[in-house]
């Protein structure tokens, strides 16, 4: 179709009133887009607001009701968990305890919201005292010290997910980027009868300094080294339609991008490639910290922005978006 030149064609005509504007606007973000990140710890009373992001806290049991109720008022569908165990070590044993602190949350949340959709984080890094995202190898060449290893780290992963999916995980999402960790949750699952609990494959994610406030929240940085040898190179994005598939192969019931706003190219690829599939973008703590920073200072204005850049992820090709803006974002969207 050709279209005709001006002075026929004036697309400012469309934009003349916020009516006009309403009804030819092509995304609409809601808060039911949104699922929303929580932190929880041990301890009673706890609600502890983490310094590299302003207005998100770690929360201990016994208060996670009341933020849940808050949650779903604001219309949210979802939560994500990730946990601070009281003890770290090697294999991340609290990981797959059934008293363990992610354990305990999904129970207290699921029994005061009954509807709100439980998602887990299955990693683990916040679990073990290296800090890493799987067992270590501890023998010489021809693999580096401290390699995460893959296959001994799948085993516990199918743990973790089967723990989570016990203790009422409604979705349990792998986030460590091990080769096979979608094929070996899905049958850790289905040998325990979990086979109607999905997987959210954290498939495409790229070893981002945007995490850094978020081992921060989590506790989680590593030790030593980095996350390079199994988290993507952010200059791939072929090698992200690769990752997507194989976790199709496999058996994901849904895909995530992450992080989200500098990665909007690989969101629409990997949507575009797989638009069977419910896409997730995770907007994460380092993008969340950067708006509230400059915002803060007075430097960008805070709304304005943050509408934005949710609307661009969804635009981009995401259905749903991980943030931690979603509370303030649904209060605004709700006026
Ligand atoms: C791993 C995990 C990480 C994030 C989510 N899951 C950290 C990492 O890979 O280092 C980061 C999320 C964020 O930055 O908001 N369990």
């Amino acid at each position: 179709m050709t279209l005709p030149p001006y002075p026929t064609s004036r697309p400012r005509r469309l934009r003349l009133t916020p009516g006009l504007r309403d009804m030819v606007r092509e995304t609409r973000l809601s808060p039911k887009d949104f699922v929303y990140p929580l932190f929880v710890r041990h301890g009673k009373g706890i609600r502890h607001e983490i310094a590299s992001m302003p207005g998100q806290y770690q929360w201990s049991v016994d208060r996670l009701p009341a933020e849940a109720e808050s949650i779903a008022r604001l219309g949210i569908p979802a939560v994500i968990l990730f946990g601070i165990p009281a003890q770290k070590d090697p294999l991340g044993e609290e990981n797959f305890a059934p008293d363990g602190i992610v354990q305990q949350a999904i129970r207290a949340i699921k029994q005061a919201v009954p509807e709100m959709v439980v998602i887990t984080d299955v990693c683990l890094c916040e679990y073990t005292d290296h800090g890493h995202c799987g067992i270590l190898h501890e023998g010489g060449p021809p693999l580096p010290q401290g390699y995460v290893l893959n296959d001994p780290t799948l085993d516990v992963l199918g743990k973790v997910a089967v723990s989570h999916a016990e203790a009422g995980a409604d979705v349990v999402a792998p986030s460590g980027m091990m080769d096979g960790m979608v094929a070996a949750i899905r049958s850790a699952l289905d040998a325990a009868q979990w086979e109607h609990v999905p997987i959210l494959s954290y498939a495409v994610k790229y070893a981002s300094s945007f995490y850094g406030p978020f081992r921060e929240a989590a506790e989680s940085p590593p030790a030593f080294g980095d996350r390079k040898s199994h988290q993507m190179d952010p200059a791939n994005a072929r090698e992200a339609l690769r990752e997507a598939a194989l976790d199709v192969l496999e058996g994901a019931d849904m895909l995530m991008v992450k992080p989200a706003l500098p990665y909007l190219d690989v969101i629409r690829r990997v949507k575009d490639a797989h638009p069977e599939l419910p896409l997730a973008a995770y907007n994460v703590s380092g993008e969340y910290a950067m708006l509230k920073a400059a915002a803060a200072n007075g430097w960008l204005d805070e709304r304005g922005v943050i509408l934005e850049t949710l609307t661009a992820i969804k635009r981009g090709g995401a259905d749903l978006i991980l943030t931690y803006h979603a509370k303030e974002a649904a209060g605004w969207l709700s006026e």
